[in-house]
């Protein structure tokens, strides 16, 4: 494992030391939480901006019984990977779109939010304080989960008094238990993920609880994932709990389900998940099952084209990657 000391940070900033060892078997990693040394946490009360966070310990936050994030859900939360390459550089794509996404998602829940710039620099800080955490080239990412919540106390329904940006990181591998292999997805036709003028636009937390009870279902009955209907026509594609939906078409708009029961290709894709091929969709009890007599897929073009950018194998001609 390589505990390189090639990346500088602030000196607010602890880091792991050269001698420091773990015991990781990088070729069996899923996507579970491996603790790991550091968090970053910032404060501040509502009305106000945020302005110094600090690196601490991974451990628990103590929190009011009352805090709005506990009571009212007011919390976000946010997704991004780094990973090492062979030379040993530490990369992330992106960092600075997940922040404006946070920044989006504030505004909608009433919090304060991180500029983009105290974003990205927190993020980098704590990637950096938990460098030796982050797998070898081609066994993984640092997954790094940035959180905004309503930590102030609040019983009558009103927006927090004060909120914690915080950081932790974990080392990951493949978000689906088969690891690449095409995923099994059914439709869910009767719970939705998402109303008109709801939520179902930001990252909230809120989101995920409401798709546990349909996913823990499907689960059950050996499918991988579900995949939301809209709510007004229950017609129209969302999205899967976990992922974003693409079946092969050079079009974003808005798709009928009978589009995707037709398509040739169908994927799935998140920061999580990365680009995940499906193999069958189950809909009112009929199962689409999706040729791959076609060696060409789309699916594995995109994922090779994306991981090889984000793991600095080729050419970065959008300036999308952030090098440490
Ligand atoms: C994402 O990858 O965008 C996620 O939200 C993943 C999470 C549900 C584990």
């Amino acid at each position: 494992n390589s505990t390189s000391n090639a990346h500088t940070i602030g000196m607010d900033s602890p880091r792991s030391t050269p001698s420091d060892t773990i015991d990781i078997n990088w070729d069996t990693i899923g996507f579970g939480l491996v603790q790991t040394d550091y968090m970053y946490t910032m404060k501040c009360s509502l009305g106000e901006s945020f302005s110094k966070g600090e690196l601490v310990p991974f451990g628990n936050i103590n929190i009011s019984p009352c805090a709005g994030v506990l009571n009212y859900g007011q919390g976000l939360f946010e997704g991004l990977k780094a990973y090492r390459t062979k030379d040993d550089s530490i990369l992330l794509f992106r960092p600075r779109e997940n922040a404006s996404r946070m920044i989006n998602g504030a505004e909608r829940m009433c919090m304060p939010s991180p500029s983009i710039d105290q974003f990205v620099q927190a993020v980098k800080k704590t990637v950096l304080a938990n460098e030796k955490w982050i797998p070898p080239p081609g066994k993984g990412s640092l997954y790094i989960r940035p959180l905004l919540i309503g930590s102030g106390s609040v019983l009558g329904l009103a927006p927090a008094l004060e909120y914690t940006f915080l950081i932790y990181v974990s080392p990951v591998g493949n978000y689906f238990n088969k690891g690449l292999s095409p995923i099994n997805l059914i439709i869910e036709t009767e719970m939705h993920r998402a109303t008109p003028g709801g939520t179902g636009g930001v990252k909230t937390i809120g989101n995920y609880a409401a798709v546990l009870k349909a996913q823990g279902v499907a689960k059950a009955k050996g499918y991988t994932d579900v995949l939301y209907l809209d709510s007004v026509h229950k017609k129209y594609l969302e999205e899967v709990s976990s992922c974003n939906i693409f079946i092969v078409k050079v079009e974003e708009r808005r798709i009928i389900v009978d589009e995707l029961l037709n398509a040739d290709e169908v994927f799935c894709t998140g920061t999580a998940v990365g680009v995940s091929s499906v193999d069958s969709v189950t809909y009112l009890g009929k199962r689409v099952i999706y040729g791959r007599d076609g060696a060409d897929l789309v699916s594995e073009q995109l994922c090779s084209a994306l991981t090889g950018l984000q793991m600095g194998l080729v050419e970065d001609k959008m300036s999308w990657i952030v090098k440490l």
